[in-house]
This record gives C-alpha cells, structure tokens and sequence, in this order.
C-alpha cells in the first residue's frame, strides 16, 4: 500500500483525477486523506463521495500559519501518508511543515517554471504573449513554486486563445501528469536531488498500470 495525502483549496479537478485514474487501482496506491484550508471546497465533497477521509484547517482557527500547519501535519502524519500532493492548494506551506515530510511534498503548477509562478499561471502565460505554456510537477520547496523539478510537459498557445481555453487544455494535461508523477513516487521511480543539486531522477520506463 503507498498512501497518499492530498491537499486542495477548490475545486478538486485533480483530485477527482487520482481518485479515478489511481486511488485503490493502481501500484498500490490510496489517498489516506484529504486536507483542505477552505471550509466547503468542492474537493472535500469529491472526497467524501468516494469514503476518502478529509480534514479542514482554515488559517481563522489558529494563531498563526505554523501553527495551523504543525495541525494539517498531524492529521497528514497520522494517516500513513508516504507522499504530500498539493492539487490546487492555493497557500504557501511552511518551513516546519516541510521539514516533518523531507522530499514527500510534491506541487502542480499550471506553467512552465521557474515562468509564471503564483496564483495565475494561466493569465501570466497568456498576457505575457508566451507561445508555449504547460504543466510542472515540483517537490516542494519554502519558496513560491520554486522547488526542484519533476515533471514537465508542454501546451501550445493558440492566437485565438482566451483564459478559458487555454485553461480547458491545461487542466486536462494536468489530470493525466499529477496522477503519472504519484504513480512513479509509488514505484520508487523517483529520486530527489542530492545535496546541493536541483536535479531530480526519473526513472521512466513509459509502462504504466492507469487506464485513461
Ligand atoms: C490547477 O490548475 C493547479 O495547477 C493550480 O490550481 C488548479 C487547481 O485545480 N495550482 C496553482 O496555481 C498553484 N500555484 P483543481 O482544484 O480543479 O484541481
């Protein structure tokens, strides 16, 4: 069994991806719990449809955002959770948080990083005139989106694309990486980086147990 703890502040689109494409199908996979910052986000509900635990920690209930993380840690910790996913957590982690899980944090982010970090990857890409955009997989590091890269793979931006499309395009690519990248985590495919390097190992041999 290779446990996993997802964390997410909206709509759950990629949640429901590992839900359907790895969780209880795939190398052993099982999403442990669900953590949520948004009291009423729609990926607690896509949790509980399928019996996945869940757990809510919204920043108003602590004193401070270590804290609150130390809280989300427990619950994470608790559950047997070998890997961290963040899938549309809108909030920074923090440093503590980060040091109870070494190199078991991973994040998405819909644009080519180290381009367009932040909250509006999608917009940033589009008003910045970029003709190629994306989606990165990154451990995670105390930084904004700006840990060691795992995974990228690549969107053509058309002249005619507004937000929505691009966004459309972009998600659909992101439910097919995230679900793969945690799929190689659970086969030990992945090696973090050494001591002061950036670069990550992938081991991928393209067999893959999911059925899109
Ligand atoms: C995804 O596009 C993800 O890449 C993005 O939030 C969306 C969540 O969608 N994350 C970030 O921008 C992090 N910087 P979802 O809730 O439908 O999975």
């Amino acid at each position: 069994m290779f446990k996993i703890a997802v964390l997410a502040s909206g709509s759950g689109s990629n949640l429901q991806a590992i839900i359907d494409h790895l969780h209880g199908l795939v190398a052993g996979i099982q999403v442990a719990v669900v953590v949520s910052d948004v009291p009423g986000a729609l990926a607690l509900e896509r949790a509980e449809r399928a019996d996945i635990p869940t757990a809510v920690y919204p920043l108003e209930a602590y004193v401070d955002r270590e804290t609150r993380d130390q809280a989300m840690a427990d619950a994470v910790e608790a559950s047997g959770a070998e890997l961290v996913v963040l899938a549309g957590y809108m909030r920074l982690v923090t440093p503590g948080f980060l040091e109870r899980f070494p190199h078991q944090v991973i994040n998405l982010h819909p644009a080519l990083l180290p381009s367009f970090p932040g909250e509006h990857g999608i917009e940033d890409a589009l008003e910045y005139g970029a003709k190629v955009t994306g989606v990165t997989v990154h451990f995670v590091d105390p930084g904004v989106d700006s840990g060691p890269v795992i995974r990228q793979e690549t969107v053509s931006v058309h002249d005619d694309d507004t937000p929505a499309s691009l966004g459309t395009r972009i998600h659909a690519l992101e439910h097919r990486v995230l679900p793969r990248v945690i799929e190689l985590f659970a086969r030990g495919r992945i090696t973090a980086p050494e001591q002061g390097s950036r670069r990550v190992r992938v081991d991928d041999d393209e067999t893959s147990e999911i059925i899109w």
